[in-house]
């Protein structure tokens, strides 16, 4: 049996990995749909996309933060935010029917653990398809995902944590 042979299978069940292995390939999911608006280095285009990076993880100190990523990728996100201090008036597409429930949440783990490192609570779990199935709320919009936005950045503020 070839050391080659060996790798592969340990890489393909995930042992020695400190996670565990999410359900798809998040980095490859990013780069197929958020890097033509994130950018591959996820800081976006100022004035334009608002940065993934050093912005998300702060999400998940506050209830209501796995909810709100899981549902920006399944309703999308209309309306001005603000984010590190820049301004965004733009349109964040809904993935629901283009992604799966167990891609969105390779993507939503992949950008936290890659892009946001500094800033995820210790407690942080990767995201599996059914707890996005469990977030998931078919009846919002994009319209709602702002006033949903505006909930939790004001409880990120309570907590004085960066928006
Ligand atoms: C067509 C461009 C475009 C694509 C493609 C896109 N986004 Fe976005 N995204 C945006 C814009 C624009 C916003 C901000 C919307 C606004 O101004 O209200 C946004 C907002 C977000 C937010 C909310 C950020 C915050 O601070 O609240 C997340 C999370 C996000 N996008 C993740 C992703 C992920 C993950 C993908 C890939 C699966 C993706 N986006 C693909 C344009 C895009």
């Amino acid at each position: 049996m070839s050391r080659g042979w060996l790798a592969a299978a340990v890489a393909a069940i995930g042992v020695g990995a400190s996670a565990p292995a999410p359900a798809a390939d998040g980095q490859a999911v990013f780069q197929d749909n958020c890097v033509v608006c994130h950018q591959a280095n996820a800081r976006g285009a100022p004035g334009f996309i608002p940065p993934l990076a050093d912005t998300l993880g702060n999400y998940l100190h506050v209830s209501g933060g796995e909810y709100y990523l899981a549902n920006v990728l399944t309703n999308g996100l209309v309306g001005r935010i603000s984010v590190s201090g820049g301004t965004y008036d733009s349109n964040m597409p809904s993935f629901a029917g283009q992604l799966s429930h167990g891609e969105i949440a390779a993507v939503l783990d992949y950008v936290l653990r890659h892009f946001n490192a500094d800033s995820l609570p210790e407690e942080y779990r990767t995201l599996t398809a059914e707890r996005v199935a469990a977030l998931a709320d078919e009846d919002l919009t994009a319209n709602d995902m702002h006033a949903r936005r505006g909930e939790l950045i004001g409880r990120l503020g309570e907590e004085g944590l960066k928006r």
